[in-house]
């Protein structure tokens, strides 16, 4: 039992209408429950949004990223350079097949990879030896002491986009993949180019605190021929076409998306702008609010980030103030409000398989201890926004 008074307003919320529920209900009126029409058809809505031959709907943002990693080439003991600031599943999907993430360290402004780094860990890495060490964690290498720089993995953090031109050109001087991780940003543009398409291969997900949902889902999109093609079989217990129900000539897993949830994803794209529109603003009554507010910094936009897609909303404490303190009052008050995000480095498994220590990455673990994510989605009302605003206010 929490200790703590009912919300007064949800951390999350879908945004679900009588077309979301009708949706669902036709599939539910026939026997295709898995492998239709409605996976088909909702993986049509993202090539047609995203102008890519390839998109390949899964079960979650998690096994998308597994696909890319498969589809990349990337095994046991090779290096992908990534980042500490993100959810774990970035990371976890490289552990998947037994690879090494190579933590680099992120801007302070918009809390993504750190193009800079990622251009001197890659000339590093290339490089081998003791110039490699540098970037390599502290052990959990000993089975693969001689890895091989294989690609890059950025996270488009709380919706902006990480500076991908920058990226490509470190990823062809080394002949390294590009997979965006693209779970928290659908429908955010990056120098007008659509967030997803920026890399090789891109990922979206839709648990129901995303911009848009499908319950559990994801969707991963690409216009490489060969990758969309092994992605498809890998979904599906790595059936090849032309494979029988019973024929696998691939190791594959059980990733598919139901229909009933494909069909919900149809009717969220159908609404993505409305979705999208009603974030942002949203995302506008906390900042007209926020900025008026000592100790407080709302999130902050990079040039390159020619549309925000809001996906959580993320502010930082002034350093000094006990966030803890800050989130238990606001709590007391109704008021639920989540630290975001715990850098991956420190997450008690890291810290044991790879012996990362407090310091290793300090931009991360500056953001890490200041962030404090408000409730965000976009049926909040702008009663709401100023509810949480005045009660911060107070708190602090
Ligand atoms: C950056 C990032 N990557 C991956 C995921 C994983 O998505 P899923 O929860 O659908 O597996 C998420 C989900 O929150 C995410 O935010």
């Amino acid at each position: 039992m929490s200790p703590y008074p009912p919300p007064i307003v949800p951390m999350s919320s879908p945004d679900l209408t009588d077309a979301e529920r009708q949706a669902v209900l036709n599939v539910l009126n026939t026997p295709h429950l898995s492998m239709g029409g409605q996976i088909e058809a909702f993986e049509q809505t993202f090539c047609n949004y995203t102008g890519w031959r390839h998109a390949i709907g899964v079960n979650s943002g998690t096994a998308g990223l597994h696909l890319c990693v498969r589809a990349a080439g990337i095994q046991a003991g090779d290096w992908v350079i990534t980042t500490p600031f993100s959810f774990v599943a970035s990371a976890n999907a490289l552990l998947f097949e037994n690879a090494v993430p190579v933590f680099v360290d992120v801007e302070e402004r918009s809390g993504n990879i750190n193009p800079a780094l990622v251009a001197e860990a890659a000339r590093d890495l290339m490089q081998g030896g003791k110039a490699a060490q540098r970037w390599l964690p502290r052990r959990g290498l000993h089975t693969h002491p001689n890895g091989q720089l294989k690609a890059i993995l950025a996270v488009d953090v709380f919706g902006q986009p990480a500076d991908y031109d920058l990226l490509r050109v470190i990823a062809d001087q080394y002949g390294l993949r590009l997979i965006e991780d693209s779970c928290e940003a659908l429908g955010a543009e990056y120098k007008g180019r659509k967030a997803g398409t920026l890399g090789d291969y891109g990922v979206f997900a839709f648990y129901p605190n995303k911009q848009i949902t499908t319950g559990e889902g994801g969707m991963i999109v690409t216009d490489d021929d060969s990758a969309g093609q092994l992605m498809r079989a890998l979904r599906n217990q790595g059936r090849a076409p032309g494979d029988t129900w019973l024929q696998h000539t691939y190791l594959g897993y059980n990733y598919r998306l139901d229909e009933m949830s494909a069909a919900l994803g149809i009717a969220q794209m159908n609404r993505l702008e409305e979705l999208l529109g009603k974030r942002q603003r949203v995302a506008d009554w906390y900042h007209q609010r926020l900025v008026q507010i000592a100790g407080v910094e709302p999130p902050a936009l990079e040039e390159t980030t020619t549309r925000p897609s809001w996906f959580v909303y993320v502010i930082r404490l002034a350093r000094g103030i006990d966030r803890a303190a800050v989130a238990q009052r606001l709590a007391e008050r109704g008021i639920p409000v989540r630290p975001y995000f715990l850098p991956i480095h420190l997450q008690p498994y890291m810290v044991e398989r790879f012996g990362y220590q407090p310091g290793d990455y300090p931009v991360t673990e500056d953001l890490g201890e200041r962030g404090l994510a408000l409730p965000f989605s976009g049926v909040m009302d702008e009663a709401q926004v100023e509810r949480v605003c005045d009660t911060l206010r107070q708190v602090l």
